[in-house]
């Protein structure tokens, strides 16, 4: 059972600026929900309870939110909003929350490699919450990737087709594929150009790591950016074992950018009026 999710959240947000000056772009909501609190929720509907969040400096507000607030629940108390409170209290009860922080920001591997005491030898999530991801029907994201480790027990990637125009913008894989949008990596870069693209498919923030990611992210040399990626240390892991990626059923929104954000926000404003 994966029982831990790790949520890197040090980066400073800088297209959300001057949004993001004060506020962790985390916190941003898509209608009156924090990106974060998305993500966590996919988590726990995945089976998870222990939510290991890679901070940074002026993420405070992250820790407040996943916490009682008592003058709030003391106004709030037996008043026509106290139900809005309800899914923020019932993730608090539920699960543990943790943290780190990131000191200085030296790429996605390192972040997830400071969480390795909050998450010791088992395998775990990781989630990028600023990759808003939803489904209509049937499991969420991570859920449909903990089936994907069950049946593997190897590390697993999330990921989707997009345009060609668009792969530099990502972590791209190619593989064979051994399944319906099941993929055995052979090949991994990070924000590829174009022309030296192994292929569309790229990589969403979502991840099932087994463990020995972190003993491979500490040889990782720092890659493209001059950051150590993630994608060069999961590269590794798939050349000595079995790395799988894999083609989620669902929508992705990609909250780190203006147009994404839009869209999102768009999307749940529709869906919220189709519920009532
Ligand atoms: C990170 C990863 C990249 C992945 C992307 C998904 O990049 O390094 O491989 O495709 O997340 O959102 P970032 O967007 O943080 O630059």
């Amino acid at each position: 059972m994966i029982k831990k999710c790790l949520f890197p959240a040090a980066g400073y947000g800088t297209r959300f600026l001057p949004a993001t000056k004060a506020m962790p772009k985390e916190m941003l909501p898509v209608m009156a929900k924090p990106l974060i609190q998305y993500g966590v929720e996919e988590a726990v509907e995945a089976g998870m309870d222990v939510m290991a969040i890679i901070t940074g400096r002026g993420k405070r507000a992250i820790e407040d939110h996943f916490d009682i607030s008592y003058e709030l629940e003391h106004q709030i108390k037996g008043s026509s909003k106290e139900y809005l409170l309800q899914e923020i209290r019932a993730l608090i009860n539920r699960c543990t929350f943790t943290y780190t922080r990131q000191i200085e920001m030296k790429g996605l591997g390192d972040a997830i490699y400071k969480g390795r005491t909050l998450i010791g030898s088992e395998p775990f999530a990781v989630l990028l919450a600023d990759d808003l991801c939803t489904h209509t029907d049937g499991d969420g994201v991570l859920s449909q990737m903990v089936k994907v480790y069950e049946k593997y027990r190897c590390s697993v990637v999330a990921v989707q087709e997009v345009p060609m125009d668009q792969v530099s913008k990502y972590g791209v894989i190619a593989g064979k594929e051994i399944g319906e949008g099941l993929y055995m990596v052979d090949t991994m870069v990070e924000k590829p150009d174009r022309d030296e693209a192994p292929s569309n498919l790229a990589i969403i923030g979502r991840y099932i790591l087994t463990p020995d990611i972190f003993d491979l992210i500490e040889k990782t040399e720092p890659g493209k950016g001059g950051e150590i990626q993630i994608t060069d240390a999961l590269m590794a892991q798939a050349k000595k074992g079995m790395v799988i990626a894999y083609r989620f059923r669902g929508r992705r929104f990609d909250c780190g950018s203006i147009d994404g954000f839009v869209e999102a926000t768009n999307f749940f404003y529709e869906q919220s009026k189709k519920e009532g």
